[in-house]
C-alpha cells in the first residue's frame, strides 16, 4: 500500500488499469464483488465505497478494480442488481471507456430459478434458464419454463 496521509485523510490512489463500477444502487456493493468472484484471495487492489452522497442518485455504491476486466455475462449479472451502473475501463489512469448496464429483455443462464422443481433445476440433464423481464424499476424476472416471478432482486 502506497497511499499517503493528507491532513491527516486517507487518500485513495487512483487504479492504473481497471474498471471503475459506478452509480452502484445503494448497498448493492457487496453483492457486486460476489459477481466478480472478489473474495478474501483476491490479491489486487479494491476500493468499495457504500452509500456515499451523489448527485444523480441519492446514495450509491461504488466498485474499483484493479486488473480486471469484465464479460458480458458479469455485466447482465450487474445490471439485474444495479440497473443504474456505469462501468468505466481504465488504462493508464484515464476513463477510456464508459457504458452504462442495460438489462436485457431475456437473461439466459445469469439467473437460478428459485422453483425446486423447475427444469432449469433438474439434477440430470438440467435446461439452461431463461428469464424473461417483465418490469425494470423496480425489475420483476419471469421464468421462461415454469413462469415463477423474482421480485427481491433490486
Ligand atoms: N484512474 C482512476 N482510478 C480509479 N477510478 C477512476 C479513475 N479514473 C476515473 N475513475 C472513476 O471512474 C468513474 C468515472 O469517471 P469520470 O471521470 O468519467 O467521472 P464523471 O465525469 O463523474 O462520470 P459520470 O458521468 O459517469 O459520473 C468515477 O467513479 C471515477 O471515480
Ligand atoms: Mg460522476
Ligand atoms: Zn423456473
Amino acid at each position: 500500500m502506497d497511499d499517503k496521509k493528507e491532513n491527516g485523510k486517507l487518500k485513495i490512489r487512483n487504479i492504473k488499469n481497471g474498471i471503475s463500477i459506478d452509480h452502484i444502487a445503494a448497498g448493492r456493493a457487496p453483492e457486486v464483488l460476489k459477481i466478480l468472484g472478489i473474495d478474501g484471495g483476491f490479491r489486487d487492489s479494491v476500493t468499495i465505497a457504500m452509500n456515499v452522497k451523489s448527485s444523480k442518485m441519492r446514495e450509491k455504491d461504488i466498485v474499483k478494480v484493479e486488473n480486471r476486466d469484465l464479460d458480458v455475462s458479469e455485466i447482465n449479472k450487474i445490471s439485474v442488481i444495479a440497473p443504474q451502473a456505469t462501468i468505466n475501463w481504465i488504462q493508464d489512469y484515464q476513463v477510456v471507456r464508459k457504458e452504462k448496464v442495460k438489462l436485457p429483455d431475456e437473461l439466459v443462464g445469469i439467473v437460478e430459478c428459485p422453483n425446486p422443481s423447475c427444469i432449469t433445476n433438474k439434477e440430470r440433464e438440467p435446461v439452461k434458464s431463461i428469464f424473461l423481464v417483465k418490469n425494470t424499476s423496480p425489475v420483476v424476472l419471469v421464468c421462461k419454463y415454469c413462469e415463477r416471478e423474482i421480485d427481491s432482486l433490486y
